[in-house]
């Protein structure tokens, strides 16, 4: 199958300037390459970058050296291309689930009867169709993150980024919405860049695992994997790769992996 650059990330450095007491130099001269319809987990021991990283290829982040391309287009800002969906969710509490996800073509001008049409569409994608009407605090965690996934499918951006989006989630919702984003990403064929600290989530859903170092952060391993969907964690060829990227990891965080022998 041919393959076609999405997002090209060139030689990308950032450095917070603060004072000079104050420096943070957080990533180091990163490429990388995510295809058309790839599903890329960016992984990394807390503070190495990945958010940074992630905000940088939104253009809501300026980079400090290199280029970040969309189909062969400097991103310099953000725009409806580039969807992200953050751990938080940021509903808004005065709007009904159906306004929520309505809200990116509102900002367009998307007119009202097809804005309707395309929420109620990107609602049933996610397995929330029944709970149009319902205001937000009326949604378990879970599902409120299903609507901020809704939300940020509906402007049909180019390219889904996602902070790790199941962070503040219970286990077993956790792995619930695993499996729709699984199941949405192989339905839509969406490009989607996916930062999480999960080796386990990350392999579970994605076609590549990029592993960064500590700050500052450079890519450590890159690894494909084709295990067939929908993948199981008990699978022995999973449950060896999980064990062999955890090992790399844990390389990456030598104090807090003193720290939890001590604990
Ligand atoms: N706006 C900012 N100003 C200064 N430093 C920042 C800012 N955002 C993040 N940092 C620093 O950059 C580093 C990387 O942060 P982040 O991208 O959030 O890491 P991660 O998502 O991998 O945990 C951290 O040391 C953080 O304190
Ligand atoms: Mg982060």
């Amino acid at each position: 199958m041919a393959s076609r650059a999405k997002i090209e990330i060139s030689r990308v450095s950032k450095v917070f300037d603060g004072s000079p007491r104050n420096r943070t130099a957080v990533f180091n001269d990163i490429s990388l390459t995510i295809d058309e319809g790839e599903f890329v987990s960016l992984v990394g021991p807390s503070g190495c970058g990945k958010s940074t990283l992630l905000l940088c290829v939104a253009g809501l982040e300026s980079r400090t050296s290199g280029e970040i391309r969309l189909e062969g287009k400097l991103i310099t800002k953000p725009g409806p291309e580039l969807a992200i969906v953050f751990q938080e969710y940021a509903l808004f509490p005065w709007r009904s689930v159906i306004r929520n996800v309505e809200y990116g073509l509102e900002a367009v001008g998307v007119p009202a009867r097809q804005r309707r049409e395309r929420g109620r569409a990107a609602l049933n994608l996610v397995g929330l169709g029944a709970f149009a009407e319902y205001w937000p605090h009326e949604l378990s965690g879970g599902m409120r993150q299903r609507v901020a996934i809704a939300r940020a499918l509906v402007i049909e951006p180019k390219v889904l980024l996602l902070d790790e989006p199941f962070g503040a989630l219970d286990a077993l919702t956790r792995s619930l919405l695993q499996k729709e984003l699984s199941r949405i990403c192989q339905a839509t064929g969406k490009t989607v860049l996916f930062v999480t600290h999960s080796i386990s989530e990350a392999i579970y859903l994605s076609d590549r695992i990029v592993l960064l170092s500590k700050r500052p952060a450079s890519i450590r391993l890159e690894v494909r994997t084709a295990l067939p969907r929908p993948r199981d964690p008990y699978d022995p060829e999973f449950v060896a790769l999980t064990e062999r990227l955890e090992r790399v990891l844990l390389e990456e965080v030598p104090e807090q992996a003193e720290t939890m022998v001590a604990a």
